[in-house]
């Protein structure tokens, strides 16, 4: 059942999904070559605590962090640690971010330093395939027209989208239905209507779309060591265009 949010219900997800945006963007003038993906968590987890939320993901499924931090091959999922960032890495950072009842939900794909030409392509196709999802995310427009909006994008550009893992709706639990495949021919599955709230994420590989999982049971890595990226946000369906809810 896809839960339909009332506009206080939506309001209050405004709520949590500003305190998403405004981490984000602190967390983009804080990462910088020779930081740790730990000291980024430390500094994200204060912020949102300062701001009234509380870290969405940490113990969500007995995941140890309370941001995801993944680094060049890394798809999604990657546990913040030791490691030092260097100048030409690509880092995405997923932020999720709980408030009174309700969840947001976003992802960014940052350079850290001066990047490669390819990063900075795969970085620009990624979000702007977002995009290409959000504007297709109004009423009577089915689930799918999102999905093939992406990739199509994504493969015109010479990229591969991440099949393995999905967006998803998202209200008082991180993870509701419907499931948002990247992927897809437009015209399938539920038709959109006015108060669904969605998680809508492409995650795209400069290869091969194939994905594993690291033995710390959580890092998603491309199989081929290709680069990948993931831009996130949590959207709200209207009577017109797609209400951002993670943009400040
Ligand atoms: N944005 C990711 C998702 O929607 C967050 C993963 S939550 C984790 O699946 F806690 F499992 F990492
Ligand atoms: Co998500």
């Amino acid at each position: 059942m896809i839960v339909i949010k009332t506009h206080e219900e939506i309001e209050k997800m405004a709520h949590a999904c500003k305190i998403v945006a405004e981490v984000m963007e602190d967390l983009k003038a804080f990462v910088k070559p020779g930081i740790t993906t730990k000291e980024i968590e430390m500094f994200a987890e204060e912020k949102i605590i300062s701001k009234g939320g509380t870290p969405a993901f940490k113990g969500y499924r007995g995941y140890p962090a309370s941001i995801c931090t993944s680094v060049n091959n890394q798809v999604v999922h990657g546990i913040p640690s030791r490691v030092r960032l260097n100048g030409g890495d690509v880092l995405s950072i997923d932020l999720g971010v709980y408030r009174d009842g309700f969840y947001g939900d976003g992802a960014v794909t940052m350079p850290v330093g001066e990047v490669s030409l390819l990063a900075k392509k795969l970085l620009k196709v990624t979000e702007e395939a977002l995009y290409k999802g959000i504007d297709k995310a109004t009423p009577r427009n089915r689930v799918s027209d999102i999905s093939s909006a992406i990739e199509n994008y994504v493969e015109a550009n010479g990229f591969s989208v991440v099949k393995a893992f999905v967006g998803h709706g998202i209200g008082m639990s991180l993870h509701e239905e419907p499931q948002i495949p990247n992927f897809g021919i437009a015209g399938q599955g539920p038709r959109l209507k006015e108060g669904m709230t969605l998680a809508i994420e492409p995650m795209v590989n400069t290869g091969g779309h194939e994905v594993s999982i690291l033995d710390d049971g959580w890092t998603v890595v491309t199989i081929d060591g290709g680069l990948s990226a993931h831009f996130e946000h949590t959207i709200a369906i209207t009577d017109g265009d797609a209400r951002i809810l993670t943009k400040i």
